[in-house]
């Protein structure tokens, strides 16, 4: 293999400049020709590609977003699309690829790899850490830090006022952020898609809340079955039906997505990125290089996709128990 090229797609996420530059050096220290390909796959179709040097990632490790921007494509969900996107890698000589990103990129280059004999190795980037097959996700930790930040400021005004806030976090269909930062905020109740919380398990606890706490803060992900945070609070308050419980809604957002990417998420980054072109050097390929009890673990493309991550349940316990 002579030619790779790297490419970030779906949500970005902090720390995936970390995983392009490790991709890049790390391909130019075995004497491979590194390209980018920007705005994900996308980018690959319209042949957005370019040849990247070792100073072309230079102070980026630190950067939140992606130096390669990223899309969600909807061209490269046909074979047309995907056509495409073939030959022009073709014309660039392109043997091997490293695709940043979560289960939709490696949905497509799973696809990608059988249809047209591409080597495909990924890099869990996804702040929701929802993969399969390494224990956190490039950009997580990060997310994670942001939305504690957050919380603790609206803490401080939800006490001023004694008021009950009702945070949501994104996370997609998965609990991760909310629980984590749940425990790390000290948030009085988490509501996260992996278990049922009606709205009368909130009331019910809010309720008794109030006999000892004069403010609550409630996380909510993004997926949870009851809705986001607005309508969650509006059930809750037509069931609780009393005035004197005042309650907002806080909606983190994008926020969670940008910033400076912490030390673990720029090691992170860095290990997957290294290994992601060691591993397309040894004839691996449909798989993703993550992070399994602090070891470098390749899990197929498959299995990343289809198996679930579960939430450790001792988590939410946590949250129960330290709240009173
Ligand atoms: O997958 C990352 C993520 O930030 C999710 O948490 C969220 O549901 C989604 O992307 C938002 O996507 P977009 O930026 O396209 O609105």
């Amino acid at each position: 293999m002579k030619k790779i090229a790297v490419f970030t797609s779906g949500g970005d996420a902090p720390g995936m400049n970390a995983c392009v530059r490790a991709v890049v050096r790390t391909g130019i220290y075995h004497g491979l020709e590194v390209y980018g390909i920007m705005y994900g796959y996308d980018g690959m179709i319209n042949g957005e590609i370019k040849k990247l040097q070792t100073h072309s990632v230079s102070n980026i490790v630190q950067r939140g977003g992606t130096i390669l921007k990223s899309a969600r494509s909807d061209d490269f969900r046909t074979r047309e699309g995907r056509q495409k996107a073939y030959e022009q890698l073709q014309k660039h000589g392109i043997e091997g690829l490293v695709a940043i990103g979560g289960d939709g990129t490696f949905t497509g280059a799973d696809l990608f790899a059988k249809e047209f004999g591409m080597k495909v190795i990924g890099c869990p980037g996804t702040i929701d850490n929802d993969i399969y097959g390494t224990d956190y996700t490039i950009g997580f930790d990060t997310a994670l830090n942001t939305a504690l930040e957050a919380i603790d400021k609206v803490r401080d005004t939800a006490a001023a006022h004694d008021r009950i806030f009702f945070i949501e976090v994104m996370g997609r269909d998965s609990g991760y952020i909310a629980v984590e930062c749940g425990i790390g905020g000290g948030a009085e109740l988490v509501m996260v898609p992996e278990t049922k919380t009606t709205i009368s398990d909130v009331v019910k606890s809010l309720k008794g809340l109030r006999k000892t706490k004069t403010s609550s803060i409630v996380i909510v992900a993004e997926g949870d079955e009851e809705g986001g945070a607005a309508e969650v609070m509006s059930k809750v308050k037509n069931e609780v039906n009393d005035d004197r419980m005042d309650f907002k809604v806080t909606t983190l957002g994008h926020i969670q997505r940008g910033g400076n990417p912490t030390a673990k998420d720029r090691i992170l980054g860095s290990r997957c990125g290294l290994a992601a072109v060691e591993g397309l050097m040894e004839g691996k390929t449909n798989c993703m290089a993550g992070i399994i009890h602090d070891e470098v673990a390749y899990t197929d493309f498959q299995d990343c996709i289809n198996k679930d991550k579960p939430l450790n349940k001792d988590y939410l316990r946590l949250v129960d128990i330290l709240s009173i």
